[in-house]
C-alpha cells in the first residue's frame, strides 16, 4: 500500500563485536546512497552507544531488542525505555518469540513493554507468530490475534503508533520461509484487527520475519499488507542486507 513506505529492520540478536560491528556498518553505509526505504538496526544493548555513533548522520535508525516493563528501580539486569531513548533508540523489538520462549514472556508482559516504549517516544516492534504445532492444529489466526489483542487492550488509541512483526516461529532461522500467500493471509488478519481498534490502521507497518533473504524478499514485499521485513541472519551480511534494502526501495 502506497501510504506506507517499506521498513526493513535488521535484528542482530546476540551477535557482533566492536570490530565486527564497525566493519558491518561501514559496508552497509557504503551502499546506502542506492537505498530509498526506511531502515533500522536492532542491536544488543551494550552496543547501542557504538551504533549511535556509527549511524549518526546516516538514514539508518537505531533499535533495541528488548525493554524493561518497569520505569526504574530495583530490577537488576534490566534496561529502561528512558535509557534506550537517551542513546537515540527509535525502535524497540518487544515480544520476540525467542523471548516469549526462553524467558516465558506472557502476552500481558509484552503489552507492558509496549506501553513503556511508547511512553518514552520509542516505536515498539511487536512480534507475533505461531509455532509449527499451532499452525498444524489450525490455530494460527487465533494465536496471533490473542497476542495482538493484549497489546491493543493495553494501548488504546496509541495503537496506530506501533509496528507489528509477523514472525512464524517455524520460519525463524530455519530456512523455511512462509509463502507470500501465507504471509499475506496473516497480515490481512492483523490489519483487520487493527482496523477494528483504530481509524489509522493503514499507518501501521506490518513486517514479515522468518528466513527472509535476498532471494525471497521481493515476492514477500509485493504482498499488499507486507510493509517490510524483520531480518535476522541475512542482516548480518552487508551484501544480503543491502540487496534487501534495495528491493524494498522499488
Ligand atoms: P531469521 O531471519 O534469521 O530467520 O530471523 C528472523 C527473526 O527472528 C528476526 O527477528
Amino acid at each position: 500500500m502506497s501510504m506506507r513506505s517499506k521498513l526493513m529492520v535488521g535484528n542482530w540478536k546476540m551477535n557482533g563485536s566492536l570490530t565486527a560491528n564497525a566493519s558491518l556498518v561501514a559496508d552497509i553505509l557504503a551502499g546506502m546512497p542506492a537505498v530509498h526505504c526506511r531502515a533500522a538496526l536492532c542491536v544488543p544493548s551494550v552496543y547501542l552507544a557504538q551504533l549511535q555513533a556509527l549511524l549518526t548522520a546516516s538514514s539508518i535508525d537505531l533499535g533495541a531488542q528488548d525493554v524493561s516493563p518497569h520505569g526504574s528501580g530495583a530490577f537488576t539486569g534490566e534496561v529502561s525505555a528512558d535509557m534506550l531513548h537517551e542513546f537515540g533508540v527509535r525502535y524497540c523489538i518487544v515480544g520476540h518469540s525467542e523471548r516469549r520462549q526462553h524467558h516465558a514472556e506472557s502476552d500481558e508482559l509484552v503489552a507492558s513493554k509496549t506501553q513503556r516504549a511508547l511512553a518514552a517516544g520509542i516505536t515498539p516492534i511487536v512480534c507475533v507468530g505461531e509455532s509449527l504445532a499451532e499452525r498444524e492444529a489450525g490455530q494460527t489466526e487465533a494465536v496471533v490475534k490473542r497476542q495482538l489483542a493484549a497489546v491493543i487492550h493495553a494501548n488504546g488509541h496509541c495503537i496506530s503508533e506501533i509496528v507489528v512483526a509477523y514472525e512464524p516461529i517455524w520460519a525463524i532461522g530455519t530456512g523455511l520461509t512462509a509463502s507470500p500467500e501465507q504471509a499475506q493471509q496473516v497480515h490481512a488478519v492483523l490489519r483487520a484487527q487493527l482496523q477494528a481498534a483504530t481509524a489509522h490502521a493503514d499507518r501501521v507497518s506490518i513486517l514479515y520475519g522468518g528466513s527472509m533473504n535476498a532471494a525471497n524478499a521481493a515476492e514477500l514485499l509485493a504482498q499488499p499488507d507486507v510493509d517490510g521485513g524483520l531480518i535476522g541472519g541475512a542482516a548480518l551480511k552487508a551484501p544480503d542486507f543491502l540487496s534487501m534494502l534495495k528491493t524494498a526501495s522499488r
